[in-house]
């Protein structure tokens, strides 16, 4: 096909050869498929900035590290040049984040590099060699999907020991090949430890993949495997090689709520004995 202008540069600099098809184009980027070699990898062209909610790329933003300080304050001024900084640390984030994920053990595309804001990367295929399917487009038996969604929960809890939460996994960003399922689309990953909004992302992730399971595998709807995960990482007990249950009971939260309800009893006991005192002291 005639290639698309984001890819005419990587051609120039001859870092693909030809870009074969577009694939199914999501709400943020376009996928092509491109020769390198005699390799076939993906070519993911994000959209323009300007398409994205700004409150969406804000909370998300939140706790992502930018070093240099210029850097920073220009992303606060939202300077022309400051978005195109942004764009651009948004861009190198899906790379990051797939090298980062790639050593944590989690199965993800091979990263091959972002070049002028297109990220390259392993084409996941099925048995046949052709593009493998969307979760959302497999159906499987109750045994398939208790292992696959076992698997998922174990790269989840690997994501969150190297510092990660996904932050938009679903059925649609998983690809399943011959060995199982494959996470992608990742650009919005945040920093676990930085940002006030990581344990209801992790919720929603752990929730959306759960639910998409729980139809071949029903009992799979009552694990709680976000809470149970979010509690030991906040206690710095999380690695990769602990052992989960998916159960979860919120002894601790109740225990809390006992605790409160005791400090606000002897407040007010305390009030009590203060108000009598003073009586006492008026009636002298
Ligand atoms: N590495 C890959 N291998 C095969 N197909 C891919 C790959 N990456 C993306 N795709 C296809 O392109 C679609 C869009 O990619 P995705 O990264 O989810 O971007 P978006 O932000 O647009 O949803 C995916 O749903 C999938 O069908
Ligand atoms: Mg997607």
């Amino acid at each position: 096909m005639k290639p698309p202008k984001a890819l005419q540069p990587l051609i120039e600099d001859g870092i693909i050869d030809e870009v074969l098809y577009a694939l199914l184009s999501g709400k943020e980027a376009s996928v092509y498929a491109v020769r390198c070699g005699r390799q076939v990898r993906c070519a993911k062209v994000y959209k323009e900035a300007f398409r994205r909610s700004f409150k969406k790329a804000a909370q998300y933003q939140e706790g992502r590290k930018v070093r240099n300080s210029r850097r920073a304050r220009a992303m606060e001024k939202r300077s022309r040049f400051g978005r195109e900084q942004q764009e651009e640390a948004w861009q190198s984030a899906e790379v990051n984040a797939l090298y980062r994920l790639e050593r944590a053990g989690v199965r993800v595309p091979k990263p091959y590099g972002c070049f002028d804001g297109v990220l390259l990367m392993e084409m996941i295929v099925d048995a046949d060699g052709d593009v493998a399917s969307r979760l959302n487009d497999v159906t499987m038996s109750p045994e398939q999907a208790r292992e696959d969604h076992a698997l998922m929960m174990h790269y989840i809890q690997l994501m969150l020991c190297a510092g990660m939460v996904h932050g938009d996994l679903s059925e649609f960003n998983v690809l399943v090949d011959e060995y199982g399922p494959v996470i992608i689309d990742l650009p919005q990953a945040v920093d676990a430890a930085a940002n006030n909004n990581a344990r209801a992302m992790l919720a929603r992730d752990v929730d959306n993949i759960t639910t998409y399971y729980s139809q071949y595998a029903p009992e799979l709807a009552a694990t709680r495997y976000a809470d149970e995960m979010w509690d030991l990482y906040e206690d710095g007990e999380l690695t990769p090689e602990s052992e989960l249950s998916g159960e979860f009971t919120d002894a601790a939260g109740a225990a809390d709520v006992d605790g409160v309800m005791l400090a606000i009893k002897a407040a007010l006991e305390e009030e009590q004995e203060r108000q009598e005192r003073l009586r006492e002291a008026d009636d002298d």
